[in-house]
């Protein structure tokens, strides 16, 4: 524990801190992606949609070795202590760089924020809108727009996604998503002491690339149901749902 304790009060823990918190979140979006990317995969031959089937799977992973859910609840445990260690830290790196600029105080007291530092901060708070905002809607249902019924996962994007605004939102949040992430996976070589002049290039390619993978599997989604390219949904009884693992 005093270990842990030292290695935050140093700059470099903190820096291995947001980047091991980053690789996790980053590891959920492209584990969230993936599974998303199965509205284009039809549906089972009962015609349950193989993103509804993924939904109920993931609350039934593990069980019977563990009860059901306790997979998705520890999941998601691990991600959110991820997320409040990940705004935490750097927001303090941000406040201790900010501290560490020199001053020049003929001119002004204050230098400004560097460009990454000021829209990584931006988009940023963007992101945990949007992420409040999200769960909200797609998980909980306490945001309807369209109609939202528990477990059907298709149903829902199709009728909150024919809402052309929505699914113009959804996209526009992934573009700036797209900004937050490139710079953050570069950041994350930097930390881990992968950057060298002699393969920068290589890794701003790589950090690019994936980030680009990762935002046009998610766009893909709104825009194709806004296209009106996705089938309808078809009424399933949820008995056959939750029978489905
Ligand atoms: C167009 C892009 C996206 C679509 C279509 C989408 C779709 C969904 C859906 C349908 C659910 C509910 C799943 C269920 O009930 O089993 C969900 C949950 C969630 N999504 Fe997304 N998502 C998108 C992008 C994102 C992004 C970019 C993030 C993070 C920045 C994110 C974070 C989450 C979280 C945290 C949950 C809750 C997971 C849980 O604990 O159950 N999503 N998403």
């Amino acid at each position: 524990m005093n270990r842990i304790k030292a290695l935050y009060a140093t700059t470099i823990g903190k820096k291995f801190i947001a980047a091991v918190t980053g690789l996790v979140l980053f590891g959920f979006l492209l584990g969230h992606v993936a599974g998303n990317l199965k509205v284009f995969t039809g549906s089972t031959p009962d015609g349950i949609p193989h993103i509804d089937e993924y939904g109920q799977f993931l609350k039934v992973a593990g069980a019977p070795l563990v009860p059901e859910q306790f997979v998705l609840w520890s999941a998601r445990g691990v991600l959110l202590l991820s997320l409040i260690l990940h705004v935490l830290v750097v927001s303090q790196l941000a406040m201790l760089s900010q501290e560490a600029r020199p001053v020049n105080y003929v001119k002004s007291k204050k230098k400004a924020a560097s460009l990454p530092a000021l829209y990584m901060m931006f988009t940023g708070i963007l992101i945990l809108g949007f992420v409040i905002f999200h769960i909200l809607h797609f998980t909980t249902g306490t945001i309807q727009i369209g109609g939202f019924e528990h477990g059907y996962i298709y149903q829902n994007l199709f009728n909150s996604f024919g809402n052309p605004f929505v699914a113009l939102g959804y996209i526009f949040v992934m573009v700036v998503i797209g900004f937050h992430l490139n710079h953050g996976v570069w950041s994350l070589f930097q930390t881990l002491g992968l950057d060298n002049p002699d393969r920068n290039k290589t890794l701003r390619l790589i950090s690019t690339g994936l980030t680009i993978a990762v935002i046009i599997g998610f766009i893909s989604i709104p825009l194709s149901f806004m296209s009106g390219l996705m089938p309808d949904p078809v009424a399933y009884p949820h008995d056959l749902l939750t029978g489905h693992k």
